[in-house]
């Protein structure tokens, strides 16, 4: 996209932060050698991660957990007392951990991972912008990871539009969840993706 395609997507307040953000977060990428979408794919770069930040805060969570986490940019955000970023990524677990120096903490794993967290109870799980390369039934099976791990009370995850990269899963949550769960919100990002949360319900 041009520079003034993004002026005009994010406003010109949000796009000369977000071109901060690339500087920064190309000196990060040198030293760590993660993949590129990340240098390129800051918080104020994309309106979807303000928006989950905001869906995340309204369920006033104490623990947070982010599953692909990336730099950690959504979830140092969440107003949680405690908050964990997995991503199988070690070098973007690496510059996370440089990067926020602070109550969040960064590990190296998955859905099951979330077990290292040593909480019992997790109040909000984010999965955004992750699911989407995996099909319907890795999907499932790493949420019943997650659930046979801690207790997880609430899931938010993106719902991609369907696009002309068929690689990419636009998936149907609700029917890929089941009853175990309920949808409370579904917001669309004003382009690519819906975002939802979902509540879990008791057994
Ligand atoms: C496109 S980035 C999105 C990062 C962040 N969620 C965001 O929206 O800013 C996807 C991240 O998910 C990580 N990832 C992919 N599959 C994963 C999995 N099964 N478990 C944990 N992390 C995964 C990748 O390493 C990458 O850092």
């Amino acid at each position: 996209m041009t520079t003034l395609g993004k002026i005009r997507e994010l406003g010109l307040v949000k796009t000369t932060l977000c071109a901060a953000e690339i500087a920064q977060s190309r000196v990060l990428q040198a030293v760590y050698g993660f993949d590129h979408w990340h240098a390129s794919q800051g918080f104020h770069c994309r309106c979807y991660k303000q928006m989950v930040v905001d869906l995340a805060d309204q369920l006033r969570p104490t623990t947070a957990v982010e599953i692909g986490c990336g730099l950690g940019d959504i979830l140092c955000r969440i107003q949680a007392e405690r908050r964990y970023g997995l991503d199988l990524d070690e070098g973007v677990v690496m510059a996370a951990r440089r990067r926020h120096r602070d109550k969040s903490q960064f590990v190296v794993g998955s859905f099951a991972d979330v077990a290292q967290t040593r909480e019992p109870v997790i109040d909000v799980v984010v999965m955004v912008n992750v699911l989407h390369s995996l099909d319907a039934g890795q999907v499932r099976d790493g949420v019943e990871q997650l659930r046979r791990a801690v207790e997880v009370k609430h899931l938010i995850v993106d719902e991609i539009v369907e696009r002309e990269n068929k690689s990419l899963h636009c998936h149907k949550f609700a029917e890929i969840l089941g009853d175990g769960w309920s949808r409370i919100e579904r917001v669309s990002d004003g382009s690519s993706r819906w975002l939802e949360t979902y509540r879990a319900e008791p057994a």
